[in-house]
């Protein structure tokens, strides 16, 4: 991999192995131009519950494997459901650990994008509110914020199978990134 190459964070807010949101982000990784990466974030169940008595060195490892890829990440990419009208537990407690990381690697500062794939009645409306203020908490850099309409049937093999919306996937790195 060249040094310069551009390299996205890809973080879902879904633990579920038939995830939406997670086959778009595989989808979007699929395709990133040559002079990009793409990593899919596979850490989040392994988080101990957000406690400002465990950020501190040493971090617990997932803590540290999850800071240390945001670090590397030149952009982050999020794409979560919503759960009760608001941001899956196991996702928010994975930006929490973020908002307390002072290295000048961190989230702050960053550029981060979401994309919105929820089929539900208010679009995910809540969730990506709570989205929004949480990442201006963080201090990241609001870059991208889309809504596409993936449902379930659009989905094979873990990757979205419809032409159409992969065809409006192909810019996400370059509006992420440059
Ligand atoms: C317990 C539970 C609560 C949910 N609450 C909401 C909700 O408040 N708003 C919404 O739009 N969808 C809600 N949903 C639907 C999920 O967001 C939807 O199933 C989504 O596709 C899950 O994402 P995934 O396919 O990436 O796992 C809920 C689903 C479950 C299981």
């Amino acid at each position: 991999m060249p040094s310069t190459a551009h390299r996205a964070l890809l973080i879902s807010g879904s633990l579920r192995s038939g995830s939406t949101n997670t086959a778009l982000l595989r989808t979007v990784a699929a395709l990133a131009p040559a002079d990009a990466t793409a990593e899919l974030f596979s850490g989040t169940a392994a988080l101990p519950y957000f406690d400002p008595d465990l950020d501190r060195d040493p971090l617990p490892p997932p803590v540290q494997e999850l800071r240390d890829a945001v670090h590397a990440a030149d952009a982050l990419l999020i794409c979560t459901p919503e759960y009760a009208g608001a941001l899956p537990g196991a996702f928010k407690n994975l930006l929490e650990w973020l908002i307390g990381d002072n290295d000048p690697r961190s989230i702050s500062g960053k550029p981060v994008g979401w994309i919105n794939v929820s089929t539900g009645p208010t679009g995910a409306r809540d969730a990506h509110e709570s989205l929004r203020i949480v990442l201006t908490y963080a201090g990241a850099r609001i870059v991208l914020s889309d809504s596409i309409t993936v449902p379930r049937s659009a989905i094979a093999d873990g990757l979205v199978a419809d032409a159409s919306i992969v065809e409006r996937l192909a810019g996400t790195f370059d509006r992420l990134l440059r």
